[in-house]
């Protein structure tokens, strides 16, 4: 709870530094190349600074892996690991398109304990601390009741030769939503805004993922790999897995087909 609370000051700190550059070339600079394999923009880099400064100042865990920075050890904090995406959604936050996000977890010992996920657009706040619950704006939230297919709003990320197996196997969802930021598509599936979220490009890493996986299943749904295999994302900002999270009865018939 202590380390929400941080989170939500640092969160307004985020907003406020990154408004200027927002839907901006200046702000969609890359400026070098990320620990992650990807390039860092601007906004990014501004965001990365602001967030470990206050992490220092608070020595809110022992160590932080961050997207851009990698593996940060000299936080202070006596425990905890940190995994960090200070922008999720870059390409949308440089294009002015309101849909990316800070997203923060933490883990003891191995095991998640919190996540946290804001919109920096709309300032919509996802959190979940293990054994609570997940909430929107601190109000509970549930994956959606759902339970076909052919009614249900799904964001699923695939190559060509990957996109063609999924309709050869017969994998039809009613509407088709990519959004660009999956720590966000992730809580949209914990408050039953999507069925599902499905990422076939072995791209996703854990500072993507942790903290809206987490939020996801504190809020009733399944993550797994798509055959419904369990996933375990190394801690390794360049490691890439394919992640199938949805609501149960929707988790069940997509991993079914991809079996
Ligand atoms: C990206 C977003 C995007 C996903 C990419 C990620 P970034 O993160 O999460 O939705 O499709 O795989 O790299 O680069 O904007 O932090
Ligand atoms: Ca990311
Ligand atoms: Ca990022």
């Amino acid at each position: 709870a202590e380390f929400l609370s941080v989170c939500d000051k640092i969160a307004p700190m985020v907003e406020e530094a990154l408004a200027p550059l927002i839907g901006t070339e200046y702000g969609a600079a890359e400026l070098c190349m990320g620990a992650d394999n990807t390039p860092t923009e601007r906004l990014d880099k501004i965001a990365e600074d602001i967030i470990l400064a206050v992490f220092r100042s608070r020595k809110v865990c022992r160590a932080v892996l961050s997207e851009e920075a990698g593996l940060v050890t000299d936080i202070g904090g006596e425990s905890g690991l940190a995994y960090l995406d200070p922008v999720d959604g870059s390409f949308n936050a440089g294009a002015g398109i309101p849909f990316y996000a800070l997203s923060i977890g933490l883990s003891e010992g191995g095991v998640m304990t919190a996540g946290y996920v804001r919109n920096l657009a709309n300032k919509e706040t996802f959190t979940a601390i293990r054994g609570k619950g997940a909430f929107l704006d601190g109000r509970p939230i549930r994956v959606s009741k759902k339970a076909e297919l052919n009614i249900s709003a799904m964001s699923i990320y695939a190559r060509a030769p990957e996109m063609i197996s999924l309709l050869e196997k017969g994998m039809r969802t009613r509407r088709g939503r990519k959004l660009g930021a999956s720590a966000l598509e992730l809580c949209y599936v914990a408050c039953g805004r999507l069925e599902g979220f499905l990422d076939l490009r072995t791209t996703l890493r854990i500072t993507d993922a942790a903290a809206g996986m987490f939020i996801c299943e504190e809020a009733g749904g399944i993550v797994t790999q798509p055959d419904g295999s369990p996933v375990a994302f190394p801690d390794d900002v360049c490691a890439g897995r394919p992640l199938l999270a949805a609501n149960p009865v929707i988790h069940a018939k997509v991993s079914e087909i991809l079996r």
